[in-house]
């Protein structure tokens, strides 16, 4: 028996382990992101366990590219068993540091982290109609509280969690699952290669990342997820603990999240 799955933002960090987690025989892998090469590496890594890859450069920020993807999958394996919606660019900014003609940026940020996978999940529905498949959003803890210097990546996360929560019900009848993930902070180069204020490559994190989860364990976790069709894996302790403060006691979570802003990030 075989299985098909998606995994957009496949080139590195969770993406990549999910992928080299799912693979073995029967395992057919379909990566995307922007970099063929890069996922042309991750492909290697695949085959070597078993798996049949595919790799399909695709900027998740072009509809166009998001139903490409979804083509060229169908055209090689027939059918998709799972969607993972993992790509995503982080930023990070005080919302008054930002010049407003630079502004821009968080529409090409909800372009990213929301559009590419409302573009990618409407293309592969059908298909995951006809399988009883899987989607996952791979969404994050700022999706869930709202982070201080993170107004636009928060807004594109929240708005995954509504998209999706709302695509879950409508999709019960048809055998679906929805999975969204809310990964905290994992060991990846997601916060150098997210934005600032201008709209460019960070180059450094703007986080404190003790204690951070190694990425190996974030995929496991959203693999599990998946296949248990969970509505949601919240990944730590702490997020776990901020969901339910923030109805009781909101202004003790708002501490919680500007102590875990390094202190040029913090409101002035
Ligand atoms: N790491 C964390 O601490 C953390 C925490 C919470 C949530 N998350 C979420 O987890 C997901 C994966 O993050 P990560 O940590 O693995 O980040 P990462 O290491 O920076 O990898 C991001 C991936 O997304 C791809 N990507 C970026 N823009 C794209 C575009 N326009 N079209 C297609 N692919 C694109 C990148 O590939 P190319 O550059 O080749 O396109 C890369 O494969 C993201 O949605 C992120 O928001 C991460």
């Amino acid at each position: 028996m075989t299985y098909t799955s998606i995994i957009t933002g496949a080139s590195e960090g969770i993406g990549a382990e999910v992928a080299r987690q799912l693979s073995g025989p029967g395992a057919h892998l379909v990566l995307a992101a922007r970099r063929l090469s890069a996922l042309e590496a991750v492909a290697k890594q695949c085959e070597a366990k078993g798996a049949s890859v595919l790799c399909v450069a695709t900027d998740v920020a072009v509809q166009a590219q998001c139903q490409a993807l979804v083509d060229a999958t169908l055209r090689k394996f027939g059918k998709i068993d799972a969607l993972i919606n993992n790509a995503g660019i982080s930023a990070h900014a005080l919302l008054q540091d930002v010049k407003a003609e630079d502004l821009r940026w968080y529409e090409d940020l909800m372009r990213v982290n929301l559009w590419g996978a409302v573009w990618t999940t409407h293309a592969a529905l059908p298909a995951l109609k006809a399988s009883k498949g899987k989607i996952v959003a791979v969404s994050s803890l700022a999706g869930i509280v709202g982070v201080p210097g993170r107004t636009a990546y928060s807004a594109t996360k929240f708005a995954m969690s509504g998209f999706f929560e709302a695509l879950r019900a409508e999709l019960k009848p048809s055998g679906v699952s929805v999975t969204t993930a809310y990964p905290g902070v994992v060991t990846t180069n997601i916060r150098v290669n997210g934005w600032n204020a201008k709209g460019q490559a960070a180059g450094s994190s703007g986080l404190d990342e003790a204690g951070a989860m190694s990425v190996e364990e974030c995929a496991r976790l959203i693999i599990q997820g998946m296949q248990r069709g969970d509505r949601e894996v919240v990944m730590t302790a702490k997020g776990k603990l901020g969901r339910w403060l923030k109805l009781i006691a909101p202004g003790m979570v708002e501490n919680m999240a500007l102590k875990a802003v390094k202190a040029d990030l913090r409101p002035r």
